[in-house]
């Protein structure tokens, strides 16, 4: 394989960040480079810099580049994996095909049910009407078929909160024009399953959780993730084999059978029903924030791996993955998720001991000194041999970060784990009946 191998990373967010904190530790020394890229990211990924007039594309084939790491959904929807592949450059991340698992909630569900991928129950409605009539009970989930910045999700408990969807989605319009799926609501504790898959071939990072809510005890509006925790160990060997057997394999199979090419990594939304693990939703990406509290733990050479998976050659033993637990904490502008605070200088970077910081949302200011730049700030990450350790110690590196307004949940790694989870599963189920 090559030496030095040149990797651009597409995208700006903490994902993006972590993923480019992940390849630099790779044993094979990559060179990289980020685009857009971000201030907090410049030090191990230089933003790209395009010639004025000329393609993103045409630079990175004029520059020979080896390999792009595409992170957004957003970039690959716009086909920029294709992009790449018919110039030749290799892509991690599927094309047009492969994302609408992703993009299109009935194309994902439609793929579920003709390959027996466990999933909760549904209907695609078309108009206002046809959904109030197929509505025989609640809760309810409906979910609007495509791309909604994870706001076109709404478990409905009353026919008022019914309502306020069908007017947001068929009146107002809100995410465009679009169908609806109507879903049995599952109860259960959530889990994200992140796999690489190239051809016929995959392989499962550790799983993680994320905190969605922006408070406390999962209370408060949804956010782009709050936190998350990650460790082999959050699922017992039952449950891994469970999932391999009957959701990754029949997935990454259903794709060959399809004729789908998919090269990239294939994310699971799981939940853990009584009635075994169903998956509630698929991302053709890494997810965000779980990528800050996986990658810390990835080993070895993750550059040539996905180099060479994306060359529909993947190698596992490329890459190993620490012991322990990994738990990352969001700490967000004041007033998110409504309203971005911008231009708070941030206070005690270099402070930070044992711990992964990430970028998400900051610039440098004036005085060069990072500062708040909207949404999402920063993700803080550390390790611990138990989950307890990796807590304290990641809470005790974010209280040595300051910016005005800053909000952050203490209940990361702890919330879900601290009463006993077999014990919550036990008392929840599937509980749909036929819709
Ligand atoms: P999705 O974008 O489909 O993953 O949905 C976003 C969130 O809504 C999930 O992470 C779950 O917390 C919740 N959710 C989705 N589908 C269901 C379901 N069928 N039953 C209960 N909660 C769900
Ligand atoms: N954390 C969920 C996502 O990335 O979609």
């Amino acid at each position: 394989m090559n030496n030095n191998l040149n990797i651009l990373i597409a995208g700006q967010g903490g994902r993006e960040h972590a993923l480019a904190r992940a390849l630099k530790e790779s044993s094979s020394q990559p060179r990289l480079f980020a685009f857009p890229g971000s201030d907090g990211m410049n030090e191990v990924a230089p933003r790209l810099a395009v010639p004025q007039g000329q393609d993103l594309f045409e630079t990175l084939k004029q520059e020979s580049f080896d390999l792009c790491v595409v992170g957004p959904e957003q970039y690959l929807v716009e086909g920029w994996a294709d992009r790449c592949r018919a110039l030749n450059i290799r892509a991690w991340g599927p094309g047009a095909d492969g994302v609408q698992l992703e993009s299109s909630k009935a194309f994902a569900k439609d793929f579920m049910v003709r390959h027996g991928i466990p999933t909760a129950r549904s209907t695609l409605v078309h108009s206002a009407d046809e959904l109030r009539n197929s509505i025989t009970e609640y809760p309810c989930v409906l979910k609007y078929d495509g791309l909604a910045a994870g706001k076109g999700v709404s478990i409905c408990r009353t026919e008022k909160e019914a309502d306020d969807f069908i007017r947001r989605v068929f009146q107002e319009q809100r995410f465009g024009e679009g169908s609806v799926l109507l879903e049995q609501y599952l109860e259960g504790p959530e889990v994200s399953i992140i796999t690489s898959v190239s051809d016929g071939a995959w392989h499962a990072f550790p799983p993680a959780r994320d905190y969605k809510r922006l408070r406390e005890n999962d209370q408060g509006p949804n956010t782009g993730g709050m936190g998350a925790v990650a460790s082999r160990d959050l699922l017992s060997e039952e449950e891994h084999a469970r999932i391999r057997k009957d959701i990754i394999i029949p997935a990454v199979e259903g794709l060959q059978k399809d004729g789908i090419p998919y090269r990239g990594f294939l994310y699971f939304g799981l939940m853990l029903t009584s009635a075994g693990p169903m998956v509630l939703e698929f991302n053709c990406r890494f997810g965000d924030p779980e990528a800050q509290a996986i990658l810390p733990l990835v080993e070895g050479d993750l550059a040539g791996y996905l180099y060479e998976a994306a060359n529909g050659d993947l190698q596992p033993d490329r890459i190993g993955f620490a012991e322990g637990w990994s738990v990352c904490v969001v700490m967000a502008a004041g007033r998110y998720p409504e309203a971005s605070g911008k231009g708070e200088t941030i206070e005690g970077l270099d402070r930070i001991g044992q711990a992964d910081v990430f970028h998400a949302g900051t610039q440098r200011g004036i005085h060069n000194t990072f500062e708040t730049n909207g949404g999402r700030i920063l993700g803080v990450t550390a390790r611990g041999t138990t989950r307890e350790q990796a807590v304290q110690s990641v809470y005790e590196q974010v209280a040595k970060i300051e910016f005005s307004g800053a909000q952050y949940r203490g209940d990361i790694g702890r919330l879900h784990f601290e009463e006993s989870i077999a014990n919550k599963r036990a008392g929840q189920g599937a509980r749909g009946k036929s819709l």
